[in-house]
């Protein structure tokens, strides 16, 4: 399937090519006729335990309190449409990292403007297309960790190759700029900078040595001819977002690993790689060139991706660490919280149209500096279940509940999750915890198949609950109240934070919920993370076209949303062409990092290849942003 015009695909839409929806559907005109926006807001957003909170007086009021000045610390921006990155009046920003850049001296030469990276030191360099990002420190200093998502083919490599690796070598270059960057960054006269040559200095690719623990370590599933003992899956791929553990390390998040897989010779589809999206030709031709990624001579190998990877960023020498014990899926990020009896609680999402929200929960209990063995290993599993009432419950999954056994439970997490009735959801972006609250937030990005097709595995996709709006292409934020005040209990009850809409084009549902306006409008709620105030930052990877239903939206942005209030700002405005993604604080909470993956343009060097990059925004008054 791999059409020159293959690589030019978003990756929801690659899936699509595996999956497609029938060409015309009886929900081809459901904008038309959906639900008034006010009804839909009585009918959603005023009940459940959010209802104090959500009622529509206190959006009402929101609402005007927005047209005017905001509480936030600062006045909200209007949408941009250029190549050029804008922040409030107040605030400053510039470069951390771009693509190429070096990360150690030897390694200054690796980037021109014309030829990219050069491919013999593309593992010494930041990664293209960065993500999921968290900051440490060790004493005085302060460490990222940062994915490198996926890399754009047609900006790597040379133009005669027209987007795919005609060579080894450049699957090569390919494979070592994606994974993980790990990089002390310290104060500048302008900013924060990478400290080259820092001993914590490392990167993590498709080719770094690992091993696996949990339930399926050693298993049958992900045994293969480089590792028959099924205990040291090589590489990490397709990081996503991230999250951190209580302990200190970093967690990364293998999303889209389906798309580097293929087959040089025709191969049976099985009810795993049907479901997973995996068969057929790899996004970027590896399997041509590195029979790891050749499903007729591994066909377990995509077994081996898919998994939340632990990385101690403090210690180089560290070997990665794959957690099977958290579900294989398309992983978006990794929020831990914990029980209130001490036990760890993570929450994911999986990204792809009509699939789940999981959480895991360990067996045992973390002490803030004691001991974190097996807590990652050795816990339960659950799937979402969304009640159209507004209360939910996590389903576990066990063999007694689903007929697999563990490993196939674990390797096969969504087929799992159909078995036991999880909510099908619009796709699961980054989950985020409320610092200051006992609830979660998970960003429904969009989902245009909802009320369409069924997803990948033949589950229906009924426009009802969590993602009430057919054909959605707007997103929204759902977040849920554990009961008890407990992440550790099995039910919670829901609402709906925000629905993302354009109140210009529309009166009805796809107007938005009343905490959007003409002048805070968005699609596609992505990244998320909350700073030590307990404010939510909500960064969008959406349509940025400004026009038809997305006009007066304008290029992907960031805003701050008071979980409180509901009042919701715009803070930043990417590049025509980026995605806003990736956040983090320095340790004084004085500086946000925040990711600008695949700018258009030249951006930022303002000539050339448009770069990835990570910024830096501060106050100009020293404030504390974070
Ligand atoms: Fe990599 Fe779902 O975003
Ligand atoms: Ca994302
Ligand atoms: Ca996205």
């Amino acid at each position: 399937m791999n059409d020159k015009n293959t690589i030019d695909l978003s990756w929801d839409d690659f899936d699509e090519l595996r999956d497609p929806r029938p060409d015309n559907n009886a929900f081809d005109a459901v904008v038309d006729r959906a639900m008034s926006r006010r009804g839909f807001l009585g009918g959603v957003l005023a009940f459940g335990s959010g209802a104090a909170v959500m009622g529509a007086g206190v959006l009402g009021s929101v609402r005007g309190a927005q047209a005017q000045t905001s509480h936030f610390a600062f006045t909200p921006i209007g949408i941009s449409t250029d190549y050029d990155i804008h922040v409030p009046d107040g605030y400053e920003w510039n470069v951390l990292t771009r693509w190429g850049d070096p990360l150690f001296s030897d390694a200054k030469s690796a980037y021109s403007p014309v030829g990219g990276v050069d491919v013999s030191m593309s593992d010494r360099v930041f990664g293209e297309n960065t993500d999921g990002m968290e900051l440490f420190t060790d004493g005085d200093k302060e460490i990222i960790a940062v994915n490198s998502e996926y890399v754009n083919p047609k900006i790597n490599l040379p133009e005669a190759s027209a987007g795919m690796p005609q060579s080894a070598d450049e699957v090569t270059l390919l494979k070592n700029l994606q994974g993980v960057t790990v990089m002390e960054v310290a104060k500048t006269e302008k900013g924060y900078g990478v400290v080259l040559d820092s001993p914590y200095n490392r990167r993590i690719t498709h080719e770094t040595a690992m091993t696996m623990d949990g339930p399926v370590a050693g298993s049958d599933l992900v045994k293969t001819n480089a590792d028959p003992e099924g205990l040291s899956p090589k590489g990490t791929m397709n990081n996503c977002g991230s999250g951190r553990t209580l302990w200190g390390t970093y967690l990364t998040c293998e999303e889209n690993f389906n798309g580097y897989f293929g087959a040089t010779s025709p191969v049976e589809g099985t009810e795993g790689n049907i479901r997973y999206g995996i068969g057929g030709e790899g996004r970027y031709a590896y399997e041509k060139f590195d029979p790891r990624f050749d499903l007729a001579a591994e066909p377990n190998e995509p077994h081996r991706h898919g998994w939340v990877t632990e990385i101690d960023p403090l210690d180089p020498e560290s070997t990665p660490v794959k957690h099977s014990a958290l579900g294989r899926f398309k992983h978006e990020n990794a929020e831990m919280v914990q029980a209130n009896d001490g036990r760890v609680v993570v929450y994911m999402g999986d990204d792809e149209r009509g699939e789940f929200i999981y959480k895991y929960v360990s067996n045992g209990t973390y002490n803030e500096g004691g001991s974190a063995d097996g807590l990652l290993s050795d816990g339960q599993l659950y799937v979402a279940k969304f009640n159209d009432d507004l209360t939910g419950e996590w389903l576990p999954l066990t063999p007694e509940a689903t007929g697999m056994t563990i490993e196939e439970i674990l390797v096969f997490a969504r087929i799992a999750g159909s078995k036991v009735g999880a909510t099908t959801m619009d796709r699961p972006e980054w989950i985020a915890a409320n610092p200051l609250k006992c609830e979660a937030y998970c960003a429904l990005t969009n989902n245009k198949n909802r009320g369409v097709k069924p997803n990948a595995g033949g589950d229906d996709t009924p426009a009802t609950g969590p993602n009430p709006r057919e054909t959605n292409n707007y997103g929204q934020i759902v977040r849920w109240m554990p009961t008890g005040e407990d992440h550790g209990a099995q039910t919670f009850t829901w609402d709906l934070y925000v629905m993302a809409g354009n109140p210009d084009v529309y009166d009805n549902a796809y107007g938005g919920s009343e905490n959007i306006t003409a002048g805070n409008m968005f699609n596609s709620p992505d990244g998320m993370a909350f700073s030590s105030d307990g404010m939510l930052w909500i960064q969008t990877d959406g349509d940025d076209s400004n026009e038809g239903e997305f006009e007066g939206q304008g290029n992907n942005q960031m805003l701050v949303g008071d979980p409180v209030t509901g009042e919701i700002a715009r803070f930043l405005t990417a590049p025509n062409g980026a995605e806003v993604t990736g956040l983090c604080w320095s340790a004084d909470k004085k500086t946000a990092f925040v990711g600008i993956q695949h700018p258009g343009g030249s951006w930022p060097d303002g000539a050339g290849k448009p770069r990835s990059s990570v910024i830096s925004v501060w106050r100009k008054d020293g404030a504390m942003i974070g």
